[in-house]
């Protein structure tokens, strides 16, 4: 018989970026199939309402701890958060997603980019792979975006990011597939958060609901490497990809980012 979700990757997960949006989603989906939560973010409040929430609808244990991921003392932080709870599965959904043309950003914002998309997933699966390694089970989840699939004007640095995301996603799958662990990115398309609805005017084509994204990300795990939720958007990443010019890709790109605030 197949191991349940919470068998493959239980007991505990940990879900980084979790007070609201996709994270607060990925932490109810996880909830939902029995595992026990540690969920982090910086703003207490938010993170705790999540928490208590869970608590209390899905008879599963939660800690909230407040974490700024872009820290550089990240490593130390995660080992300690999880020091003692056998994690299974490590979900890293935050990220910092400045708008506007590079030479107008501040670059403290720029650098900022990398701490939480870039440096903060690499720290997050080095502290949690081994231990999964050693189990020979477990799990990984990444969040990249459409995005990071090309050129993508007056969001550079964001894209840059998410496009690392997606290779170090896939060569992590690589590696750890083999030793039981199972890894995912998910380029997902527009997202229906907080995050996202400060920044654009409406719905883009595809844009899909947090509570859909989280559960097909979770139902890719063990057939990665990447996952795209939605047909809409797997259209998209194959056209944008597969079929048109790098230049076309990048022009596209810059016509959904202009209206970006
Ligand atoms: N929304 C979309 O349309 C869309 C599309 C494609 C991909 N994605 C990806 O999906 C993921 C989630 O998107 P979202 O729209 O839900 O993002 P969001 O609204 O910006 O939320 C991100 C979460 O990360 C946390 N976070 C951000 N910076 C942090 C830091 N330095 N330390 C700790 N926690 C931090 C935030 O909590 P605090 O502020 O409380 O710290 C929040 O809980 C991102 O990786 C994004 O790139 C989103």
């Amino acid at each position: 018989m197949p191991a349940s979700f919470a068998e493959k990757y239980g007991p505990w997960a940990i879900v980084a970026g979790a007070s609201e949006g996709l994270g607060a989603a990925f932490a109810e989906a996880l909830a939902a199939r029995g595992l026990n939560l540690i969920l982090l973010a910086r703003r207490a409040d938010k993170l705790e309402a999540v928490a208590e929430s869970l608590r209390a609808n899905a008879g599963v244990e939660v800690r909230a701890e407040v974490c700024d991921l872009a820290r550089p003392d990240l490593a130390t932080t995660l080992a300690a958060l999880t020091a003692g709870a056998e994690v299974g599965l490590g979900v890293y959904n935050a990220a910092f997603a400045p708008v506007g043309a590079l030479v107008e950003r501040p670059l403290e914002d720029l650098t900022r980019v990398i701490d939480v998309s870039v440096r903060a997933p690499l720290v997050f699966a080095r502290v949690l792979a081994p231990a999964m390694v050693a189990r020979g089970r477990g799990g990984l989840v990444l969040m990249s975006s459409l995005a990071g699939c090309q050129g993508s004007p007056r969001i550079a640095a964001y894209a840059g990011a998410k496009a690392f995301n997606i290779v170090f996603g896939e060569s992590l799958w690589g590696e750890l597939r083999l030793r039981g662990v199972d890894v995912v990115v998910s380029a997902a398309g527009a997202v229906r958060t907080p995050g996202y609805a400060a920044a654009a005017t409406g719905d883009a084509p595809g844009t899909l609901d947090a509570r859909t994204v989280a559960e097909r990300t979770l139902d890719a795990l063990g057939n990665g490497p990447v996952v795209t939720p939605g047909a809409t958007n797997r259209l998209a990443r194959f056209v944008m990809g597969r079929l048109l010019p790098r230049r076309m890709q990048i022009a596209i790109m810059a016509r959904s980012t202009e209206g970006l605030s």
